[in-house]
């Protein structure tokens, strides 16, 4: 299945995300708000720690903000219960991480296999995407056997493999040197165009964050005044 466009947009509105702490409340995430068109590709840029993975988590439905709304497609994903969020969650996206989390006990095409056979979807064919990134003659190896280069191209077969509408990569390649870190992301943007996926990937390089269709770059939260303690 190849050609019409399947991309979901995704939105968010302002998102608050704050964390009761033995210290007072943390400001994890405060952002006004983003759209991401269906078919295209944001890049998210930002200093450490100012809520780049609390964001992808949110549009990936792991977690729901303090205030505010996430959108993915027509579905209010801030609304739903955490089991429709899991159901949405394995229909529609397909995410990678900086580690590969790859499962160790499963091989390269079992691993890559896994993720549709979870979701109860039609998948690419493992083998044919073996081929098509560049893992010719892997297919029987184990994580262990890999270089993280080769790795990480497995986990964006993986995360490609169930066809998904939204590709949520957060810092794909930050684990890698500048040769394969380039190769990882345009196998991503190869899948993501065949697919006609909408791709947000966190990234800390610009030279990555140049090759997708645009960059939102987040900046810290503010902090919160300080608690006042009562000695
Ligand atoms: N579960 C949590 N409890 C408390 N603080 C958290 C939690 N998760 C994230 N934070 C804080 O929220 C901020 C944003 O984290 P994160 O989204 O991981 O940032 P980034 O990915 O941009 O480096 C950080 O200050 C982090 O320490
Ligand atoms: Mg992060």
């Amino acid at each position: 299945m190849t050609g019409p466009a399947r991309g979901i947009t995704a939105a968010s509105t302002d998102l608050l995300v704050r964390y009761e702490s033995t210290r007072g409340p943390v400001t994890a995430l405060s952002h006004p708000g983003l759209t991401v068109e269906a078919g295209t590709s944001a890049a998210i840029m930002g200093p450490s720690g100012c809520g780049k993975s609390t964001l992808l988590g949110l549009l990936a439905g792991l977690a729901i903000p303090t205030s505010g709304q996430i959108t993915v497609g027509d579905t209010i994903i801030s609304a739903l219960s955490e089991r429709d969020r899991v159901r949405f969650r394995r229909q529609h996206l397909g995410m990678i991480y900086q580690a590969d989390n790859l499962l160790p006990h499963l091989t390269v095409e079992e691993n890559i296999a896994l993720a549709p056979a979870i979701a109860g979807r039609d998948g690419d064919d493992p083998a044919g995407l073996i081929d098509h990134l560049g893992l010719t003659g892997l297919a029987a190896r184990f994580p262990d056997h890999l270089s993280g280069g080769q790795r990480q191209r497995v986990a964006v077969a993986r995360a490609v493999a169930g066809r998904p509408q939204l590709i949520l990569a957060d810092e794909p390649t930050g684990a890698l040197d500048e040769t394969n870190a380039a190769g990882v992301v345009e196998l991503l943007l190869d899948a993501q165009r065949r697919l006609g996926a909408t791709l947000i990937l966190v990234t800390h390089d610009p030279q990555i964050a140049c090759r997708l269709d645009r960059v939102e770059y987040l900046e810290p939260p503010r902090r919160p005044s300080e608690p006042v303690h009562v000695a």
